[in-house]
């Protein structure tokens, strides 16, 4: 319980030296990780920009990012609370992890999950909206996910690891998922190719999985799979 609070708030580095060794499990500390986000602080400040944390532990860079964007949506929309909970939920739903050890999986989500809520409840007093609350554990459980990054499959290496994007399309939420292997593989499209704004040939996965749009608040009714 200790060293759970501990992690939770960020400030301690290990758990246990077991851990360390079979695990590599050290956390980042707060001042390392800002000066990496710095680097690309435009990214972390636009709500929708999606970040994955491939050996997230307990969430040190997501919950960081995490932070920052609430920043945007309290500045830019607390003024209407429809729009502020659906930016809001596109910030969380931008937000990736996988961990191979599952008590770190729910203490992300746990963390961030804590980040949300207080920001939220500081600005809207009166009511909790429930379907809102539901709709955001829901994303954190299909975006944090219990896996091996290297295998990309869950950790027994029954099932492959499937994400969920999340896009906004005029105020409604479509959900489409893919294998993350599809996502890291460099297939070439079919087709005529396109190039990117490098030069580089894009690449289009294809997702296994497609939803139609829905509202935001219904989010949390999507069958799980
Ligand atoms: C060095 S810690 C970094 C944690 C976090 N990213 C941070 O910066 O604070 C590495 C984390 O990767 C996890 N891990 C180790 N092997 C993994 C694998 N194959 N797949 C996913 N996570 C893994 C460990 O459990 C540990 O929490």
């Amino acid at each position: 319980m200790e060293d759970t609070k501990k992690s939770l708030s960020g400030d301690s580095q290990i758990k246990s030296k077991e851990r360390v060794s079979t695990h590599g499990e050290v956390f980042t500390a707060d001042r390392e990780v800002n000066a990496m986000l710095d680097l690309v602080k435009q990214e972390t400040e636009r709500i929708d920009s999606r970040f994955l944390e491939p050996a997230c532990g307990n969430g040190n860079f997501l919950a960081k990012i995490l932070e920052r964007k609430l920043v945007i949506t309290k500045k830019f929309y607390s003024h209407s609370r429809a729009e502020y909970e659906l930016f809001t939920l596109i910030a969380v739903a931008s937000l990736y992890g996988i961990e191979i050890q599952e008590d770190n999986v729910e203490e992300c989500r746990e963390r961030l999950y804590h980040i949300f809520l207080q920001e939220y409840s500081s600005l809207f007093t009166d009511t909790i909206n429930k379907e809102y609350i539901s709709s955001i554990q829901y994303i954190l459980k299909r975006n944090i996910l219990w896996g091996d990054a290297l295998t990309l499959q869950t950790p027994d290496g029954v099932k492959p690891i499937i994400f969920s994007e999340w896009s906004a399309i005029n105020g409604l939420i479509k959900r489409r998922d893919f294998t993350l292997d599809n996502l890291l593989k460099n297939q070439p499209m079919e087709g005529p190719n396109l190039f990117s704004d490098l030069g580089e040939e894009a690449f289009i996965p294809t997702p296994i999985k497609e939803y139609p749009p829905i509202h935001y608040l219904k989010i949390y009714s999507h069958a799980d799979n």
